[in-house]
């Protein structure tokens, strides 16, 4: 297993979070991978800003609208993005990075679509007029135990629950399940995209290995009522945190590999491609 792997299966959404700051090193260290933040697969760069809710004033972060859902996060970190094509599945590559980036320095996060008030977070993080603030993620140190409210909420988006690779991972066509055995090489970035946080815990992500073999198909199969929850779909966001996954993974496996979208990739009902991973030189 590469570390790559240890870190994504540390992750999981923390909704408590314990009341101590960050100290200033670790800080320092998570705000420079902010910062250092690269555009994504398709070239769209979303905007990172980290929010101290020491800094704001307390009406401020009393409107922020995570009560309830989120205790006792001391830290915020919000992105914004420019609508444009793959726009959506970038934001969530780019930030998923982030994600892992903090769950590897021990830090708790979570992903939060819906429950947050964006004018609050927007203003306190100069949102411009041409962006769009798809999620805002507390990142902090998790409490020891799981709040009550913390394992409800667990339970009703039936967050420890994966869908089995029978049902994501297919050979060819959709008739066909692909086996882990029979994905070699590239079963551990499966694995870790099944593993992957998607909003709802829907697993919208389809994958379908192309008979080469080592090209692998993403398609969305989205859920209805789900396609925009302010301006933008979070089953796009879902996306690119799978590809996120797939591609962190085959890269620390020293598989090399590019990303493309093919206009003659094949149409399957119900799913809509988004694009493709095919291993270099094959
Ligand atoms: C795009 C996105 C949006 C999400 N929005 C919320 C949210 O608004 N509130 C919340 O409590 N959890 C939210 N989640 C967390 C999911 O419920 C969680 O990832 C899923 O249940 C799987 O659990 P895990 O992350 O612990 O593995 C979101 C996750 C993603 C990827």
């Amino acid at each position: 297993m590469t570390p790559v792997s240890a870190i994504i299966r540390r992750r999981f959404s923390c909704r408590s979070y314990d009341n101590k700051p960050l100290d200033d090193d670790l800080l320092r260290t998570f705000r420079q991978a902010v910062e250092a933040s690269a555009p994504g697969l398709f070239g769209n760069a979303p905007r990172f800003v980290l929010l101290e809710m020491d800094e704001l004033p307390r009406d401020v972060w009393k409107k922020l609208g995570t009560y309830g859902v989120i205790q006792n996060a001391r830290l915020y970190l919000a992105g914004m993005i420019r609508p444009a094509p793959m726009a959506t599945v970038d934001y969530g590559y780019c930030k998923e990075k982030l994600i892992l980036k903090a769950t590897e320095l021990g830090l708790g996060t979570c992903w939060l679509g819906g429950t947050f008030a964006i004018s609050a977070f927007g203003r306190a993080a100069g949102m411009r007029r041409d962006e769009l603030m798809p999620t805002v993620s507390p990142v902090g140190f998790a409490t020891g135990r799981l709040r009550l409210a913390e394992r409800i909420l667990r339970g009703f988006a039936g967050s420890d629950h994966r869908l089995p690779w029978t049902e994501l991972f297919f050979r060819d066509s959709t008739a066909a399940p692909l086996s882990a055995g029979e994905a070699g090489p590239y079963a551990e970035a499966l694995e870790n995209v099944r593993l992957a946080p998607s909003a709802s815990n829907k697993q919208p992500w389809r994958i379908i290995r192309e008979p080469e073999q080592s090209a692998f198909s993403f398609y969305l199969s989205r859920s209805a009522g789900y396609r925009h929850l302010r301006d933008v779909s979070l089953q796009e966001i879902d996306m690119g945190i799978a590809m996120c996954h797939f591609d962190l993974t085959v890269k620390a496996s020293g598989i090399a590999g590019s990303w493309h979208q093919d206009d003659a990739a094949p149409k399957i009902k119900s799913w809509e491609y988004t694009a493709a991973w095919q291993a270099v030189g094959e």
